[in-house]
């Protein structure tokens, strides 16, 4: 299994990395994450070069990772700079150091070529930090899935019907066309669904009352980054090129999901919604109903996992796959291409 390697991946909430050796598995290859005392921090390969025995399982030393079997010490680009056992430091003593950027609350690793890693490239979050619009975010959800099962869930808005029924999704979710576009940066799959009922979820945060016009708006740019924005406003006044309601209701999901291995993933998640900015209570109360709705999406796509792993039959194709067919062709042009 491949993976496309020069690009950023969400490996942890920064607040969670801290002096202690963190050990992780990306992209099927181990890392080991820690903060040094300048408050920086650094990824190296978890595999000391002696025994390949996992650095974090060693010491922090004075901001160098000592191995805990003969003593190698690294520091945080992955020089040796102490072999205790040895009269000199062994020329080859060295593991591979990743490039790490801080931003939106979260540590992003670059798993390709080190020059490459502009953090510039890390996907683009409009509203962050904006006046006016709340925050909340949930812990890092463990899958057992592929991680481009997950993306085939986060191009898929049909999908609601069927798996929220009691939170995203409203009674008229399952026929609506579905409009696909492509850039260069991902895919979107989007519908508006005109004076619907709005979906439980949501109701309870509407300013207005009665029907509303909703939008769904799906997309995934590469490797796994979801942007899945939900639009309520009053119906009559939505669809496609109409100017947003005075009293619209606007919540972006941005889904960060990093591969593990060709079968685990790790899901990060928060939201950024238009209302009720600095309300704890609110932000709780959307953690926990997102918490609810991706456990339901959890359950699913690790079955999916073990049913494609089970079966020797073919796969068939419905209409609503063509966002996740036109990602997965794109991307797959892309991890061919990096050789
Ligand atoms: S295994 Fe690390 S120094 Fe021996
Ligand atoms: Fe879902």
């Amino acid at each position: 299994m491949s993976f496309l390697k020069n690009a950023w991946y969400a490996a942890s909430w920064a607040d969670e990395i801290t002096a202690a050796l963190t050990p992780l598995e990306i992209l099927g290859e181990r890392v080991v994450l820690y903060r040094t005392s300048d408050g920086q921090c650094a990824a190296l390969e978890d595999a000391c070069p002696h025994r390949m025995l996992p650095l974090s399982m060693g010491r922090l030393v004075e901001d160098t990772v000592v191995c805990g079997y003969h003593g190698l010490t690294f520091d945080a680009a992955g020089a040796c700079v102490a072999a205790p056992t040895s009269v000199a430091i062994p020329p080859k003593a060295c593991v591979r150091a990743y490039p790490l950027a801080e931003r939106y609350g979260l540590v992003w690793i670059w798993m390709g070529d080190p020059v490459r890693a502009d953090p510039a490239l890390i996907v683009e979050i409009p509203h962050w930090g904006s006046p006016g619009w709340g925050y909340n975010r949930g812990p890092v959800m463990p899958l057992d899935c592929h991680y481009l099962y997950v993306a085939d869930n986060l191009l898929d808005p049909t999908h609601v019907t069927w798996v929220h029924p009691g939170s995203f999704a409203d009674a008229s979710c399952a026929a609506v066309p579905i409009e696909t576009t492509s850039r260069p940066e991902g895919v979107t799959a989007a519908r508006w669904l005109l004076d619907v009922e709005p979906a439980p979820f949501y109701a309870k945060h509407l300013k207005f009352a009665g029907r509303a016009d909703r939008l769904q708006h799906y997309e995934v740019r590469y490797p796994a980054n979801a942007i899945i924005k939900a639009v309520f406003v009053p119906a009559g006044s939505g669809g496609k090129g109409q100017p947003l309601h005075a009293d619209a209701f606007l919540m972006d999901s941005f889904n960060f999901i990093t591969p593990v291995n060709a079968r685990q993933s790790r899901y990060f998640w928060f939201q950024l919604r238009n209302f009720a900015a600095n309300d704890e209570a609110v932000s709780r109360k959307l953690t926990d109903d997102v918490k609810h709705a991706f456990e339901e999406d959890r359950v699913i796509l690790n079955a999916v996992q073990i049913g494609m792993d089970t079966s020797s039959k073919p796969t068939i194709d419905l209409k609503n796959d063509l966002a996740s067919h036109r990602f997965r062709t794109a991307l797959a042009r892309m991890i061919a291409k990096q050789g």
